[in-house]
């Protein structure tokens, strides 16, 4: 693959590929270029796991990075992603991690034809193929296979890239999914993706993902109050009670503690929300690995000048 943009765009042999690559990275294989890679880090939204674990991939990598502060770039005078994106690409940039506001922001630069590779680090409301693929090999470790699970997806659905990366790939693993928390907010339209309240979901998941409350993406504000939200749709001491006895618990983090989930469950022994941010260089790792290697193999190994 050279581009990373959706989890939609790999196959089940290329997802099994890039997990069984993070598994050896998390054991502690080694791998190189076979020339200086050149790249940079464009993060248009807040991050601090996806910038930070790509960047901590990319030094283990041995990759050399060309620093990027959107707010001290020419950004600020109105240079559009494109040009930004082109000018990087003129002065030897091979590769590009992306964070931006806009859904599918990637499909522009596409179209036109941008010879560097992109990879998605969250467009919007869109995707987040790099967190699935990190959460993805935080299940695999813990049950080995994905088929024959059952997770619950629960919070902020309808804002949540996380959940639509993560519902649609693991549903084509053999997983069944299940969206829970407020009823209006899991409705991904055309997902064909169950509803369970979350009492029901708690009882019967393998694997129970929440989801932080976006609240820069909600125009209403919020309905409820903190310890509401915690009472309704929250895990709380008392649901965990009632899981079942290996289920575990996922966060993409950041974690709104006393809302989505109960301070205290935050670190408990089911908890997996630490693990997966410790997975997240893996699987960055891989996922650079698996472009850098494509383009060697495609015989792109030079610049965009030897077009
Ligand atoms: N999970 C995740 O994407 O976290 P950041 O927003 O901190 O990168």
């Amino acid at each position: 693959m050279k581009h990373l943009l959706t989890m939609n765009d790999l196959s089940i042999e290329e997802i099994m590929g890039l997990l069984s690559d993070a598994e050896q990275f998390a054991k502690g294989e080694t791998w190189r270029p076979k020339r200086n890679y050149y790249i940079s880090n464009l993060f248009f939204e807040p991050s601090t796991r996806t910038k930070s674990s790509f960047e901590m991939a990319e030094r283990k990598l041995g990759l050399e990075i060309i620093p990027f502060e959107a707010h001290t770039s020419s950004v600020l005078k109105g240079e559009t992603l494109y040009d930004t994106v082109r000018t990087l690409e003129s002065i030897g940039v091979d590769s590009v991690v992306i964070r931006h506001t806009e859904d599918n922001y990637f499909a522009k630069l596409i179209q036109s034809g941008v010879y560097l590779s992109i990879m998605n680090a969250g467009d919007g409301c869109g995707h987040h193929p790099t967190q699935c693929l990190l959460d993805l090999l935080t299940i695999k470790q813990e049950f080995g296979q994905f088929s024959g699970l059952k997770v619950a997806i629960v919070g902020d659905i309808r804002h949540s890239r996380v959940a639509r990366s993560n519902a649609e790939t693991l549903r084509r693993l053999g997983a069944e999914v299940v969206f829970s928390g407020p009823e209006n907010w899991a409705n991904i339209k055309g997902s064909g993706i169950a509803y369970e309240p979350i009492d029901t979901a708690v009882e019967t998941a393998d694997v129970f993902m929440l989801l932080r409350i976006q609240h820069e993406r909600h125009s209403a504000g919020m309905p409820l109050t903190k310890e509401e939200y915690l009472a309704q749709f929250g895990l709380t001491l008392e649901r965990e009670s009632r899981m079942k006895q290996k289920c575990i618990i996922m966060h993409p983090a950041p974690v709104n503690r006393g809302v989505e989930i109960e301070d205290a469950l935050v670190e408990c022994e089911r908890s997996r929300i630490f693990k997966q941010m410790e997975n997240g260089v893996f699987a960055r790792m891989a996922a650079l690995k698996n472009s850098i290697e494509h383009k060697e193999g495609a015989g792109l190994n030079e610049t965009m000048y030897t077009k």
